[in-house]
């Protein structure tokens, strides 16, 4: 059986910042409270629809992977805040790129879907059902975001990443995952507003209210992405010692730092990133994984562990084998378009609506 090798990756952060300041101009919040307590400083807030910008980082992917659009055969799209539902997201992202042998399909575990996405692609790859894929980690939260809800609003931002995937013969892509869901605990992290459900004649569609429970979230988010962790360890006969590096989804960094006490990790082992972009839900992980390959971080052969947590309650825990290649093979001309509002001013657009 061929196992499936991460060839291409790229990413796609909106260019409007939205800081910690400014989002104490319109909450009862300030820049210590939320360093202190998240570990985050500033977020992207995007001008273009989710599908743009998992576009740029599948355009990104693919010139790294040095692959053309016609060579992909499936696209896993990973989010929960898609355009629009029927047709689906990575249709349009098909459409956007060209990539008209691709199969398409959209997935969503919340902020775990970009990982879930890898464990699609890479069981089809595997399995001989396609020879390459696509996978995206993308999120557009600001429109559905309650900028209201100081408990939420400083928490998220967008972004998205891609990785292309295709066989190898060699032991390498990712090697074992454990995935789970705390389905009876499903209410404490939820969107009231955005769904079918809520087709109600007194209600707009996507009058939104999040239902977030921070301190129950917290942890059973250290609980799963620690369960996570130690099932795959055990599954591929391994221990923390022979993990090269963690890249933990980014929800917190104090819920980073009690994982890491909790697997024993060394604190210089572990990716954070968490002040640059907060929490991009589907999103986080990937980028994150981008952004430790670009800064040299993963190297030839390294071990990469990836424990992810999100909505619904899904977990998930990634090791990746990675292969002999940390740079690109060729670069692509394309970044998400300027945008002609600052982070503020989309977000005082967004509150007027
Ligand atoms: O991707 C997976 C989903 N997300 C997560 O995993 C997030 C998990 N949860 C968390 O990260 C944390 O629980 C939060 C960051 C959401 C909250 O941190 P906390 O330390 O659990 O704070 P708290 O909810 O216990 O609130 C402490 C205080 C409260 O005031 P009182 O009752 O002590 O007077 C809150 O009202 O902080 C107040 N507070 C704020 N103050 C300033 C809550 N949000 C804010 C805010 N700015 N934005």
């Amino acid at each position: 059986m061929n196992y499936a090798n991460i060839t291409g990756w790229g990413k796609a952060l909106p260019p409007a910042v939205l800081t910690n300041d400014d989002l104490a101009t319109f909450l009862d919040t300030d820049d210590q409270w939320i360093t202190s307590r998240t570990g985050m400083k500033e977020r992207r807030i995007s001008n273009v629809s989710v599908s743009e910008l998992a576009y740029v980082a599948c355009a990104k992917a693919l010139a790294c992977a040095g692959k053309t659009a016609d060579d992909v055969d499936l696209i896993v799209f990973g989010s929960c805040t898609f355009d629009e539902l029927c047709p689906n997201a990575a249709s349009n992202v098909q459409r956007l790129l060209g990539a008209t042998n691709a199969a398409c399909m959209d997935l969503n575990t919340a902020c775990t879907s970009g990982m879930y996405s890898l464990t699609a692609a890479t069981a089809m790859i595997r399995s001989g059902v396609v020879n390459s894929a696509l996978i995206i980690g993308a999120e557009v939260i600001s429109p559905l975001m309650d900028w209201t809800n100081r408990d939420v609003a400083v928490l998220f931002g967008d972004g998205a990443a891609a990785l292309y995937l295709e066989p190898d013969e060699n032991e390498t892509g990712v090697i074992t995952e454990s995935l789970g869901c705390f389905g009876e605990s499903r209410e404490i992290l939820s969107i009231e507003g955005w769904g079918a459900k809520y087709r109600d004649p007194k209600r707009t569609l996507c009058d939104i209210n999040w239902d977030f429970h921070g301190q129950d979230i917290f942890k059973r988010a250290v609980e799963g992405m620690t369960k996570g962790c130690l099932s795959t360890l055990e599954k591929s006969g391994l221990t923390n010692e022979d993990i090269d590096l963690v890249v933990p989804h980014q929800a917190n960094l104090r819920i980073i730092k009690t994982l890491g006490k909790r697997l024993n990790l060394d604190s210089d082992k572990v990716f954070i990133n968490i002040h640059k972009y907060g929490n991009m839900s589907a999103a986080t992980a990937l980028v994150a994984l981008v952004e430790a390959i670009e800064e040299g971080r993963v190297k030839p052969g390294s071990k990469v562990l990836i424990p992810a947590f999100g909505g619904g309650l899904t977990w998930s825990s990634h090791l990746i084998l990675w292969g002999d290649r940390c740079t690109g093979l060729s670069e692509i001309d394309i970044e998400v378009p300027a945008s002609d509002k600052t982070g503020l001013e989309i977000i005082q657009q967004l509150l007027k609506h």
